[in-house]
């Protein structure tokens, strides 16, 4: 099968569709998804882990946009949610509730009634105020509340930013190892819930599949401990974190990560649960963007494009490298070195710092790769920039799963506080 984003002719091509079209219709900056990708990723690492009972509850946070989910939910796949907005779009895209997670550090009441309401597979609880909270709220609903407790096994993961680890002690998430038992042995003990799994995650864009292994290691010696005492366990729930290749870096297929997990998996006997988000979404989707204008001085040449951190956040917050190359491939152009950024009044607005690339022209379209996961997730209004559309490419046909946002979206719910 071919790559979902190739060139052609020297044209950059989603599926059978050029980009110059889909621009030509959608303007820029736009998001612009393959589903065939979407599909094929998910199948990949839905079959790498095909020899046990598995949930791939994929993560919403990634990119939530509904014809997304649809499209996933339609190849079975569960949603990993972390707040009561997510629980929304899931369901309004037919992921039933039984292959739902409620992840997240700080649910309020409302979020894990709504949970309740809708009857979610499992709520992976990370604090004893939260094991209280939904006895309580479960006791007065009249329901019994599946767990699991998000245990932190600290273990440093190789992620390429500090903020995208999870698994060592010093950060908010999860519980420490030590203090699990309590915390099961309490769980056991408080009316309406039910104990059904464990819960880890420890990081996202993770290559290495050592820090599975250790933290797997470190779940099942507290599923046996936790059965010794009388737990029923059904689930472990190794969240997500498969990392992609976003410079061209070796990848790490999701057969290699199953292949070293799953013999003391299958020698549990439980259900395997995972969360991933990025590995299915990032490599699907790129973001579109015009150059306003390249600017050039003895100092620095920049391009300047319509699209800033307020649509892909990542480089900036991250510094994280996204691949940038024309719509159009040019080699008779000479190169040039220049930062990529975006029109933003910040020094921090890029998309890319002290790049090379074949020269670029006014007018000219790029595409910025990798972009599928957190990208518009995490887009903002900053600057008073409406957000970018959103298309789903599929075959040779392309439809609009999200109108860019107009200047009338930029003010509703404040125009009518007006006198
Ligand atoms: N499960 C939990 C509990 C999580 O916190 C996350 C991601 C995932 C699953 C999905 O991880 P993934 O498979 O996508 O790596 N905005 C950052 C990534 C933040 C990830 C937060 N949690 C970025 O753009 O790199």
């Amino acid at each position: 099968m071919k790559e979902s984003f190739h060139y052609k002719d020297g044209r950059l091509y989603c599926e059978d569709v050029t980009a110059d079209e889909i621009v030509a219709t959608h303007g820029t900056p736009l998001y612009v998804y393959s589903r065939q990708s979407i599909e094929q990723r998910y199948r990949e690492l839905d079959d790498a882990f095909s020899s046990v009972d598995r949930l791939i509850a994929y993560s919403v946070k990634a990119n939530g946009n509904l014809s997304i989910l649809r499209v996933l939910a339609r190849i079975g796949a569960g949603a990993d949610i972390v707040s009561g907005g997510e629980l929304h779009r899931a369901r309004l895209a037919g992921i039933p509730a039984d292959r739902t997670v409620f992840s997240g550090v700080g649910k309020t009441v409302t979020e894990l009634a709504a949970g309740l309401e809708a009857g979610i597979y499992s709520f992976n609880v990370e604090s004893e105020g939260e094991l209280w909270q939904l006895s309580q709220l479960a006791t007065t609903m009249g329901v019994r509340a599946p767990i699991a407790i998000r245990v932190n096994p600290d273990i440093t993961t190789p992620t390429p930013h500090h903020y995208t680890r999870t698994g060592h002690k010093e950060t908010k998430f999860g519980i420490p190892m030590a203090d699990a038992p309590r915390l099961y042995r309490l769980a056991g003990t408080l009316d309406g819930l039910e104990v059904k799994g464990i819960d880890v995650h420890i990081g996202s864009q993770i290559l290495e599949v050592e820090p599975y292994m250790l933290a797997l290691q470190k779940v099942l010696e507290l599923s046996e401990q936790l059965r010794a005492e009388g737990h029923r366990l059904e689930y472990l729930d190794l969240g997500g974190g498969f990392g992609v290749s976003y410079e061209g870096e070796a990848s790490t297929p999701a057969r290699v990560f199953a292949e070293a997990l799953l013999p003391e998996l299958r020698r549990s006997g439980l259900r395997l649960v995972l969360e991933p988000g990025r590995y299915i979404l990032a490599p699907s989707g790129i973001l579109l963007t015009r150059v306003i204008t390249v600017k050039e001085s003895d100092a620095k040449s920049f391009i300047i494009t319509d699209a800033g951190m307020n649509d892909l956040l990542r480089p900036s917050h991250y510094a994280s490298y996204h691949h940038i190359a024309g719509a159009r491939l040019h080699p008779e152009r000479d190169r040039m070195h220049a930062d990529v950024v975006g029109p933003i009044c910040e020094t921090g607005d890029f998309l890319a710092l002290d790049r090379d690339l074949e020269r670029v022209l006014d007018g000219e379209l790029l595409a910025v790769g990798t972009a599928g996961a957190y990208g518009f997730a995490m887009a903002s209004n900053y600057n008073a920039r409406p957000r970018p559309g959103e298309v789903l490419v599929d075959g040779d046909t392309f439809m609009l799963i999200r109108k860019r946002e107009t200047y009338d979206d930029l003010v509703r719910g404040e125009l009518e506080l007006l006198d």
